[in-house]
C-alpha cells in the first residue's frame, strides 16, 4: 500500500534574523513551527486562533482533552490572559523568565482559544527564558501554545534531529540553536492560598521553591492527577523500559549513572543536572539501538532526581 504524501517538505534552519521571520509569518499564518526552549523544543502556533491550535494537536497526533501550556514574553501580555494572586505574582517575578509553568485563572476576554485550555477555566502560562522563544514570541506578537515538539507517546526532544525523526513531514519549520539546556519539561504548580501545589515535577525543584518562597510547597503525588493531560505512557520509548537496574540482563541497552559499567551514562560523576539534561537523549539513543529492551540504573529521588524519576516512570509505564 502506498502512504499518503506527507504534508510538508520540513525544514531545518539554523537560528538567526531570517529564520525567526520566516517562522513568525509561519506562526501569523497559522502554521505550528518547532521552537528551542531552554526545557525542550516546542512544538508553537498562535494560541489565539482556533485552526492554529488544531494544527498542534494534527501534527502530534495529540488527544485533545490535554490542555497545552501558553508561552508569552512580557508581564504585560500574561496579565492580559490571567489573573494573579499576590502570590503569582511572587513567583513571576522569582523566576520568570526561566523553566517554571503558572497554572492561574483565566482572564475573561483572555483572547485564547478554548481549544488550549481544554475548556478549563484556568490556564498554564510559561514565560521562557530562551532567546528564540522570546523573540518568536515578540517577532509574531501573540501568545505561542507550545507542547514538546515530539509525536504523542514519543520521548520529548532536546535536539532540531528529535524533532525532525517524531515530526519530519507533519510540519513546515523546525529553527536550531542546538540542545536545549534542561531537556527536561519546565516545573508545573499552581499557586493556591498560602501554599503551592506541584503539578509536575522539573528543572525548579519543589525544594527551590520552598527555599526561595518560604511557603509550603505540596506534591500532586499520591492524589489524584492535577494535570489532566498527564497520561501516564506520556514519555514511552517504543522498548519495554526496566527501572532501578543494577546490570543490564541479556539483550537490554543499559543507561547508567554514576560510576558503573553501561551503554550510556547520564552521568559519571552523578550530578543530577547533567543527567537530566542528558535524560532524553539518552532514551532517544537507546530506542534507536539493536537492544531488545532498555533497563536504566536507580536515580536518587532528590532535587532534579524528583523530575528525573517522574520522567524514567513515564517511560517505564
Ligand atoms: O518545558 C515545557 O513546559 C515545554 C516547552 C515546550 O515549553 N512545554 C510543555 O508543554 O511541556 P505541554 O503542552 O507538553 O505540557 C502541558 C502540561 C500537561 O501535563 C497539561 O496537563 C498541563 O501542562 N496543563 C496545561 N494546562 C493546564 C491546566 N489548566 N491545569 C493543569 N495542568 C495543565
Ligand atoms: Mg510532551
Amino acid at each position: 500500500m502506498s502512504s499518503a504524501k506527507p504534508p510538508f517538505q520540513t525544514k531545518i534552519l539554523l537560528y538567526g534574523r531570517a529564520a525567526l521571520e520566516q517562522a513568525a509569518a509561519l506562526i501569523r499564518e497559522g502554521q505550528a513551527v518547532a521552537v528551542p526552549t531552554e526545557t525542550v523544543y516546542g512544538l508553537a502556533a498562535d494560541a489565539t486562533s482556533p485552526e492554529a491550535v488544531a494544527r498542534i494537536y494534527a501534527a502530534k497526533g495529540r488527544p485533545s482533552f490535554n490542555p497545552l501550556i501558553v508561552h508569552i514574553a512580557s508581564m504585560d501580555m500574561a496579565r492580559r490572559i490571567a489573573r494573579f494572586s499576590p502570590l503569582a505574582e511572587e513567583l513571576a517575578g522569582r523566576f520568570w523568565p526561566g523553566p517554571l509553568t503558572l497554572v492561574l485563572p483565566l482572564q475573561e476576554e483572555s483572547g485564547i482559544a478554548s481549544l488550549v485550555t481544554a475548556g478549563l477555566p484556568t490556564i498554564a502560562l510559561r514565560y521562557p527564558h530562551h532567546g528564540a522563544m522570546q523573540a518568536l514570541i515578540r517577532e509574531s506578537d501573540r501568545p505561542l501554545a507550545a507542547p514538546s515538539a515530539n509525536a504523542s507517546g514519543a520521548i520529548s526532544p532536546r535536539r532540531a534531529e528529535h524533532v525532525m525523526a517524531s515530526l519530519g513531514g507533519r510540519i513546515p519549520l523546525i529553527l536550531d540553536a542546538g540542545p536545549t539546556e534542561h531537556g527536561l519539561e519546565s516545573t508545573i504548580v499552581a499557586p493556591e492560598t498560602g501554599l503551592i501545589r506541584l503539578l509536575r515535577p522539573g528543572p525548579v525543584t519543589a525544594e527551590m521553591l520552598t527555599r526561595i518562597m518560604k511557603c509550603p510547597v505540596i506534591g500532586a503525588q499520591g492524589d489524584k492527577i492535577e494535570a489532566p493531560g498527564q497520561l501516564l505512557s506520556h514519555y514511552a520509548p517504543s522498548k519495554r523500559v526496566r527501572l532501578n537496574a543494577k546490570a543490564a540482563r541479556k539483550g537490554e541497552y543499559l543507561i547508567g549513572f554514576g560510576d558503573m559499567p553501561c551503554d550510556y551514562n547520564l552521568s559519571e560523576t552523578g550530578k543530577l543536572e547533567e543527567a537530566a539534561a542528558r535524560l532524553f537523549d539518552a532514551l532517544h539513543i537507546a530506542d534507536a539501538s539493536t537492544a531488545k529492551a532498555i533497563a536504566v540504573a536507580p536515580v536518587p529521588e532528590e532535587g532534579l532526581g524528583v523530575a528525573i524519576n517522574d520522567r524514567l516512570k513515564r517511560a517505564a509505564a
